[in-house]
């Protein structure tokens, strides 16, 4: 008797569905057309890159995955969740809790120490301060600069800079890593 149930993956939600979105700007006298019938579904655990032309999209549909930005029409399910239709409130909250952030430019804040710009992802999720250090401490081991902890951005090289702002986005342990 085999017994598959132990080999099944940790969750099979996606963690990302799109089905059907499309994104046109209304901001000009003509509309601008950037996405239609966009379907899209990444697993946990896989790793996706997106590609296309200048102009393609990319930017427009990395803004709506991200939430930094709304489809005009279609379903966008993070973690089997409808974030389509919430209000901006609940937005954040979600892109607070289930996505981190690494920014090409990497935007750490340039007075704080290497720690504390981990921790701040936390200290916006209410994690006692005990705790954040901890764990940032622990993230910046993870990406072999825990010994950089008290430096400032500025006193670290560009490589270094890449692991704070990943450490970073994984603060809070999120669904979804994003970098753009
Ligand atoms: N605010 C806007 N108003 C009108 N049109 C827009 C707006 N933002 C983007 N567009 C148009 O939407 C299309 C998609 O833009 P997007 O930035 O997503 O392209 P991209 O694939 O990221 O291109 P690139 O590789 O050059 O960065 C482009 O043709 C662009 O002109
Ligand atoms: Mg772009």
């Amino acid at each position: 008797m085999i017994d598959s149930s132990t080999n099944m993956p940790e969750s099979t939600t996606n963690v990302i569905e799109l089905h059907g979105i499309a994104k046109t700007f209304t901001d000009r006298a003509e509309p601008t057309v950037a996405l239609t019938g966009v379907e899209l579904t990444i697993a946990p655990g896989e790793f996706v890159a997106i590609i296309g032309p200048s102009g393609s999209g990319k930017s427009t549909l990395m803004n709506i995955i991200g939430l930094l930005d709304s489809p005009s029409e279609g379903q966008y399910l993070l973690d089997g969740q409808e974030v389509a239709g919430l209000s901006d409130r609940k937005l954040s909250n979600v892109r607070r809790d289930k996505i981190g952030f690494i920014f090409q430019s990497f935007n750490l804040l340039p007075r704080l120490s290497v720690r504390a710009n981990v921790e701040l992802p936390m200290v916006y999720a209410r994690l006692p301060k005990s705790q954040r250090k901890a764990r940032a401490l622990h993230l910046l081991d993870l990406v072999g600069i825990k010994d950089r902890a008290g430096y400032r951005p500025n006193q670290i090289s560009g490589g270094q800079t890449q692991r704070v702002a990943i450490a970073r986005a994984l603060a809070n342990e999120p669904s979804l890593i994003f970098g753009r």
